[in-house]
C-alpha cells in the first residue's frame, strides 16, 4: 500500500485551495529553478494535500513561462504521489457546453519550447504516455464530482496549444475535425513530467467556451473565460473538497503503473 498525499495544482481561477487544516507555506527551489508559487500544505482528514497556483498568485505566469520542470520536481520532493491538475479549456463539441466538467483520459501535445523531459543527455530514459491519466484518479474524481452533482464527462482528448494566442478558425476546425474534444495551453508538458516524476495524474478541465468555430457563439476571449471561471469556481472548490475528503489515507499502486514507470524505461546502462 501507499501513502497517500495528493498535490493539486490550481489552473485560471483557481488561486487557492480553502478548507485545507494545518495549513502552512513553503517556498522552494529546485535544482531546474523556481516553481510557480510557495508551495501551501495541509490536511483534508487524515489525507495530506499540497497545493500549487501553476500560474502564480495574481497570474503572473504565462503558460510558456511557467517553470513545469521546477513545480513537478517540487511536488515530487514534497511526496506527491497522486496529482489533479485543473485547468480552463475550450470546447470542440457543442455538447461540452461551459461550465462542464471533462475528466479528459488522453492528450495531444501541440506545445514547442517548452522543456518537457527532465531526462536528456547522460541519463535518457523513454517512458509510455500511451495512458497519460491514472485510471483509478480519474475514477475518484468522477465519483466525487457525482456526489456533489456536478455536471461531468468521463474521458475526452485534451489539446495543449502553445499559446498564448488563442487559436485561428481554420485552427480550431482542424482540431475539431481530428476528434479532439477540449483545448488548452497549460496540461502538456506538466503530464509527461509528472509521468517521468512517477507521479500519478489526472486533468480536470474545466470548458469555459467554444473556442472560435462555432457559428452560434461569440469567439473565445479572456473577459468570457474569466466570466465563466468565476460563476464555476464554487463548483471546482466542491469537487476539490469532496476529492480530497474522500481519498484513502493510503492506497493500491496504481493498475497501469503509472506510478513505476521507469521500471522500464530507463535506456542507459547504469555505471559500473
Ligand atoms: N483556455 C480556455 N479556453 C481556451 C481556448 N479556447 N484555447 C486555448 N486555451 C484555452
Amino acid at each position: 500500500m501507499t501513502k497517500s498525499i495528493v498535490g493539486i495544482i490550481g489552473g485560471s481561477g483557481v488561486y487557492h485551495l480553502p478548507g485545507l487544516a494545518d495549513l502552512h507555506e513553503k517556498s522552494v527551489s529546485t535544482p531546474w529553478g523556481e516553481p510557480s508559487d510557495a508551495l501551501r500544505f495541509g490536511k483534508v482528514g487524515a489525507t495530506e494535500v499540497v497545493f500549487l497556483p501553476r500560474h502564480g498568485r495574481g497570474h503572473r505566469l504565462s503558460p510558456s513561462g511557467i517553470n513545469y520542470r521546477a513545480n513537478i520536481y517540487a511536488l515530487k520532493e514534497a511526496g506527491v504521489t497522486d496529482l489533479v491538475s485543473v485547468s480552463a479549456c475550450g470546447s470542440f463539441k457543442a455538447e461540452l457546453n461551459p461550465g462542464l466538467f471533462v475528466l479528459v483520459d488522453q492528450f495531444v501535445d501541440r506545445t514547442f519550447g517548452r522543456q518537457s523531459s527532465f531526462f536528456g543527455n547522460g541519463c535518457v530514459a523513454h517512458v509510455s504516455m500511451a495512458h497519460p491519466v491514472a485510471p483509478r484518479l480519474q475514477e475518484r474524481l468522477a465519483a466525487a464530482a457525482a456526489a456533489e452533482g456536478i455536471g461531468y464527462v468521463n474521458g475526452g482528448t485534451y489539446v495543449a496549444m502553445e499559446g498564448p494566442q488563442f487559436s485561428s478558425l481554420a485552427e480550431s476546425r482542424a482540431y475539431q475535425a481530428a476528434g479532439f474534444d477540449v483545448i488548452g495551453m497549460t496540461a502538456m508538458p506538466e503530464a509527461k513530467l509528472a509521468r517521468e516524476a512517477e507521479i500519478s495524474y489526472a486533468t480536470v478541465a474545466m470548458v469555459t467556451d467554444f473556442d472560435c468555430w462555432h457559428p452560434e457563439h461569440d469567439d473565445v476571449d479572456v473577459a468570457s473565460i474569466i466570466a465563466t471561471l468565476q460563476a464555476n469556481a464554487g463548483k471546482a472548490e466542491r469537487l476539490l473538497a469532496r476529492l480530497l475528503q474522500d481519498f484513502p489515507a493510503e492506497h493500491e499502486p496504481c493498475p497501469i503503473g503509472s506510478d513505476r514507470p521507469l521500471d522500464t524505461a530507463l535506456i542507459t546502462a547504469p555505471e559500473a
